[in-house]
């Protein structure tokens, strides 16, 4: 069996992929048409998906968002996500979506819930890999929008909404204003990590520890720039969700192979990472082919996978009795 082979049989978690990220560019251009949504004319549907940052990346995800209207449209992005994590083996997905991007082209939080929640159980059922969903806070819209979110996700809370991330473009929008927004979801028992270090500041890490006091961090690559943090996060055994194809394009680090790439030297440091796949088919990858990468271009040892494995597993969100069944 080689390695491939290998990675695609190990049950994974997926940890850090946002559904409407996960939207094959067919499926968009489908979509779009059936809705009277304007995505930009191309020629071959792949070609929907090309950007050189987080911003240009951003403006496609959400003119791609503005394009799942009704609840069906949800149920067949969410079912078409969970089919191709779990052909790359994830028997459990812990999964973003934009509830935000939704409501500024007037669909309702019910239904993207709706869609979303049939298209988990109809993939369940077909596919055999149990999901979570964790809303994603969208960080430029600040916190009173934030906390808007909140509520109105604790108003339609389901067993399977376990907690919230934060998301978008990073600077100039730190962690800190969004600590009455996280304390408040915390209370309410939702779970809470947060993208930050990924085009952000170590400082952004750091708030988003202290403040919004996340369980994990989304990313983090920028915590290599802060030797007295990447110490912290070794004692205190932070779980950095790492995604390689995405941190080639939006990070400071676009060299995978290179020896002192960002995931190389957290890795190095000993700090706790697991791979996931972000925005697969926007990025041309998926959460096998994520392993890969880490395999052949950031020299992870059949060892380092393992750990990756076992940290996805450790840092998810699954009930305890669960966690230890797989561990
Ligand atoms: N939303 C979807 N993908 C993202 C990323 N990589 N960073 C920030 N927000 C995102
Ligand atoms: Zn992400």
């Amino acid at each position: 069996m080689n390695i491939q082979e290998f990675i695609r049989k190990v049950p994974k978690t997926e940890l850090h992929l946002h559904l409407e990220g996960a939207i094959h560019p067919q499926t968009a251009l489908d979509l779009a048409r059936k809705n009277g949504v304007h995505l930009p004319p191309v020629d071959d549907a792949k070609d929907l998906y090309r950007f050189k940052s987080l911003e240009d990346f951003l403006v496609i995800y959400s003119a791609v968002s503005a394009s799942v209207v009704d609840v069906d449209d949800f149920r067949r992005i969410t079912y078409e996500m969970l089919e191709r994590c779990a052909r790359s083996g994830a028997r459990y997905v812990e999964f973003f979506f934009s509830p935000h991007a939704h409501l500024d082209c007037g669909v309702a939080y019910e239904t993207q819930l709706k869609g979303i929640l049939t298209g988990m159980k109809d993939a369940e059922k077909d596919f055999r890999v149990v999901s979570r969903i964790v809303p994603g806070i969208n960080r430029e819209r600040g916190p009173a929008a934030g906390q808007e979110m909140v509520e109105l996700i604790l108003a339609h809370r389901t067993d399977e909404v376990i907690g919230i991330g934060l998301d978008f473009n990073e600077a100039p929008f730190p962690p800190e204003p969004f600590a009455d927004v996280f304390a408040h979801a915390r209370k309410s028992g939702l779970h809470v990590t947060a993208h930050a270090g990924e085009t952000g500041p170590a400082a952004y890490i750091r708030g988003s520890l202290d403040a919004l006091k996340v369980e994990r961090i989304d990313h983090g690559y920028n915590v290599v720039n802060d030797m007295q943090l990447m110490q912290r996060c070794k004692d205190e055994g932070v779980l950095f969700t790492v995604c390689p194809s995405t941190a080639a394009v939006t990070s400071a680090w676009h060299d995978l192979s290179a020896p002192d790439h960002a995931i190389r030297q957290m890795l190095d440091f000993g700090l706790t990472l697991s791979i996931h796949s972000d925005d697969p088919p926007m990025f041309f990858t998926d959460l096998e082919n994520e392993y890969v990468k880490a395999v052949e271009l950031l020299k992870f040892t059949p060892r380092d996978i393992r750990d990756a494995i076992l940290a996805g597993i450790d840092g998810s969100w699954l009930d305890a009795t669960t966690k230890r069944r797989w561990l």
